[in-house]
């Protein structure tokens, strides 16, 4: 049998961020309860130039060359932040990403599970078609509203994932353990522009499908947490990650519980700049791992918990390849970061209340604040088009 995993990772994230501190004190809340209670320290800022189309290319930018283009043959959108019920942002993604004419390119909807329904997919797919490759991609701008208690974990941004045969970052194992529920803990009719969120119960929800998972993968399995080189989460905010590793350590012993708990520290650093990008968090926390996590090598066995409320959980494991570093573009993600402004809350506030037309009018977007290669550009007759540079 082939393996099949994760060959590239693109990420991006708007050119923008606001402090977390100068959000409490706007707040009128102490600084270290986002910092340290909810575990943020910046979160991105949405330009009217960005939203999930955009967003989702310039993170496949990143990563994808003219092979990968004749041979991808799933195009596949996960987001839950869709400005349209019918046409799937997978057209245009595929159309600005020119990719080979013959894909299937839809979107899924499953709160912040989608990207992983699509990697799973896109998994079963590879393992069919060895020669052949899938794009996966989670896409989200995370809105609750301003002064909301939902406010301090918003944020934007993309994770583009290569599906491929022999792949350089991240080979995929076969058992995964999942689960689904109806539960109203998060979600977003389509009349709303914020969700509606019940955000204890959603936290509580959140650590109940992951000890549910958990176990059944070790049943399913055999193994047991000593086989796990690290934890990669689903991260809304980052305390939300250490509250669910909490409740496995106890299965180690202390020097376990040590190194477990020191690779989850590292590995926050890029969700602590950035935010909840919904779909693509957990796919952030990986790339935050293995570009910060120390003493990672060929073969350590990555354990990676997804979830997306109203809900559905799962608990996968993938081998990190041989020779992970060359495939990941460490270079391009520092840039994007370091590159981006840091705004007050006043310009937060302002780009957080623009809004595109919605009676059909034209508007032409003024985009020079925005030097993403993938731009929306124009909203006219209720159509959005974008330039890539
Ligand atoms: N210094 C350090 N920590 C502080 C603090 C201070 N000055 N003040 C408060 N805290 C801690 C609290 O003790 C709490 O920690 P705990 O969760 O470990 O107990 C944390 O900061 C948050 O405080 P809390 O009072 O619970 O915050 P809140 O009522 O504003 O709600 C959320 C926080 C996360 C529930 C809310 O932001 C929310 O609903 N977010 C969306 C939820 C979500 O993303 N759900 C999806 C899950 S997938």
């Amino acid at each position: 049998m082939n393996k099949v995993g994760i060959g590239k990772i693109g990420f991006y994230t708007p050119p923008f961020y606001l402090d977390m501190t100068d959000l409490a004190h706007a707040r009128g809340d102490e600084p270290a309860k986002y910092t340290i209670g909810i575990g943020q320290d910046q979160m991105a800022v949405t330009p009217i130039s960005q939203d999930i189309v955009s967003m989702a290319v310039n993170a496949g930018l990143q990563i994808i060359n003219d092979e990968d283009r004749s041979k991808i043959d799933l195009v596949i959108v996960g987001t839950e932040s869709a400005f349209d019920a019918s046409k799937s942002s997978a057209v245009y993604v595929h159309e600005l990403l020119n990719i080979q004419p013959h894909a299937r390119s839809f979107e899924i909807k499953h709160a912040c599970y989608a990207a992983t329904a699509g990697l799973q997919m896109a998994k079963d797919y590879v393992t069919l078609h060895p020669d052949r490759k899938a794009l996966v991609i989670g896409t989200d701008v995370a809105r609750y509203g301003l002064a909301t208690g939902g406010e301090v974990t918003q944020g934007a941004g993309a994770m583009a994932l290569l599906v491929s045969a022999d792949p350089t970052i991240l080979i995929l194992e076969k058992d995964s353990a999942y689960t689904t529920k109806d539960i109203m803990d998060f979600w977003r009719p389509v009349y709303s522009e914020y969700a509606m969120v019940d955000g204890k119960y959603s936290n509580e929800q959140y650590l109940s499908f992951f000890n549910t998972v958990w176990n059944l993968y070790k049943e399913k399995t055999n193994r047991s947490i000593a086989d796990i080189k690290a934890f990669s989460f689903h991260l809304p905010y980052t305390k939300m990650g250490k509250k669910a590793l909490q409740e496995v350590l106890p299965e180690a012993d202390d020097a376990k519980q040590k190194a477990l708990s020191a690779i989850f520290e590292e590995s926050l650093a890029f969700n602590r700049l950035v935010g909840n990008i919904y779909t693509g968090s957990l796919y952030l926390n990986l790339l935050s791992l293995l570009e910060n996590g120390k003493g990672l090598k060929a073969g350590d066995r990555i354990g990676l918990f997804s979830y997306g409320s109203g809900a559905v959980g799962e608990f996968f494991t993938g081998l990190i390849a041989e020779d992970f570093k060359k495939g990941l573009a460490s270079d391009k993600y520092t840039e994007l970061l370091a590159k981006r402004q840091q705004v007050t809350v006043a310009e937060y506030e302002a780009m957080f209340t623009q809004n595109l037309p919605e009676d059909g009018s034209a508007l032409t977007i003024d985009t020079a604040n925005d030097s993403s290669a993938c731009r929306l550009v124009e909203v006219k007759d209720h159509k959005r088009s974008y330039i890539v540079k």
